[in-house]
């Protein structure tokens, strides 16, 4: 059965602005986000707390956080701001901004997770079990990453099984979300439909949420697939920013306008106003100095003219 209201974690403001060469300063990173807020999302990554050497784009998070809980508090909106953290001295740093939530990301193929955070699968979950505990201490909600589900960039193909090991493990040690990523954006509908029923054996599915990249244009379609299987969580990022640095070849992310059309016409609830999200976008995109890579924005915006 479908969901009838899914809830969207916009990840522009982080995935989004990671894997582009133009670096944008605290000021656009907060206004994007500002504007995001308006547009009626809930779930807004403000940034990364990792090495500004290897993502010099995410440098300054703690400035963005910080902003946008002021920004958001000035309006009275309930707007989460997760950020990604990779270990306790991420951790530390967002505390001090003030973050109420935040993402621990593994992966379920070994490879990528040394290139990505310099350690293998079973050091990261020992990373992330000591930040879990320290964060939940604090009251602080912990989301969990597991990226490479449908397949690695280094590796080729990616077994459902291990994904759901990861997805496990992340589970156990308390997050209360599991996000799982086509980091690189290859699979297809069949694949991510196992790959979904698998995870859902080891974590009940109300826990989960899909990370589609449209590297293959078949994030729509994936995400199509995965709603009657309970998945009402959905990551998305604005005018279909995104990619990750350590993941070759890959683009950006299933654009949040595309989704929000597709559930619109699907009569389900997002809360989010799509005039107000091509405001959004087109501010992103002139920051970039590029077009907007949704084609729902493209089709809405040439209407209007
Ligand atoms: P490390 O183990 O220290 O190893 O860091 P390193 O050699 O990669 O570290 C480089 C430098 O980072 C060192 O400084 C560390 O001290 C420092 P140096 O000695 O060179 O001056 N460092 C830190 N700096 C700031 N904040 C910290 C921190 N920790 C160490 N918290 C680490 C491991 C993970 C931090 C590092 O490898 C790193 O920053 N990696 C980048 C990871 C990243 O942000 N990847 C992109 C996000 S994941 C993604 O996009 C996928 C996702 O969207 C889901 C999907 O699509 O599937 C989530
Ligand atoms: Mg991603």
């Amino acid at each position: 059965m479908l969901p009838q209201r899914v809830k969207i974690v916009e990840v522009g403001a982080r995935d989004g602005l990671q894997n582009e060469t133009r670096v944008l300063p605290v000021e656009t990173r907060v206004e994007l986000i500002r504007l995001l807020a308006e547009a009626g999302l809930t779930a807004i990554e403000a940034g990364s707390f990792v090495s500004a050497k290897r993502i010099p784009q995410m440098a300054g998070s703690g400035d963005v956080l910080q902003a946008a809980l002021a920004a958001t508090a000035d309006a009275g909106a309930a707007c989460a701001y997760p950020v990604l953290v990779p270990n306790l001295r991420g951790l530390e740093a967002a505390m001090q901004a003030g973050a109420t939530e935040i993402a621990v990301f593994a992966a379920a193929s070994e490879t990528f997770s040394r290139k990505n955070i310099n350690c293998g699968i079973a050091e990261s979950i020992e990373r992330f079990a000591a930040v879990a505990e320290r964060a939940r201490a604090a009251n602080l909600r912990v989301r969990g990453y597991v990226s490479c589900a449908l397949g690695c960039p280094y590796q080729g193909e990616v077994g459902p099984g291990e994904v759901a090991r990861v997805a496990g493990l992340l589970r156990d040690l308390g997050c209360h979300q599991i996000s799982l990523g086509d980091t690189i954006g290859v699979g297809t509908p069949g694949q991510a439909r196992a790959m979904v029923e698998r995870v859902a054996e080891r974590v009940p599915v109300e826990h989960l949420a899909a990370h589609f990249h449209d590297t293959y244009g078949q994030a729509l379609a994936n995400i199509h697939t995965v709603l009657p299987l309970g998945v009402s969580v959905l990551d998305s990022a604005i005018a279909g920013l995104g990619g990750c640095p350590f993941a070759a070849g890959a683009s950006g992310n299933v654009a949040t306008e595309d989704v929000v059309y597709m559930l619109d016409g699907m009569g389900i609830h997002s809360g989010v106003d799509m005039r107000k999200l091509l405001f959004a976008g087109d501010y992103i995109c002139a920051k970039l100095g590029r077009p907007n890579q949704s084609r729902a924005a493209a089709a809405l915006s040439a209407r209007s003219r």
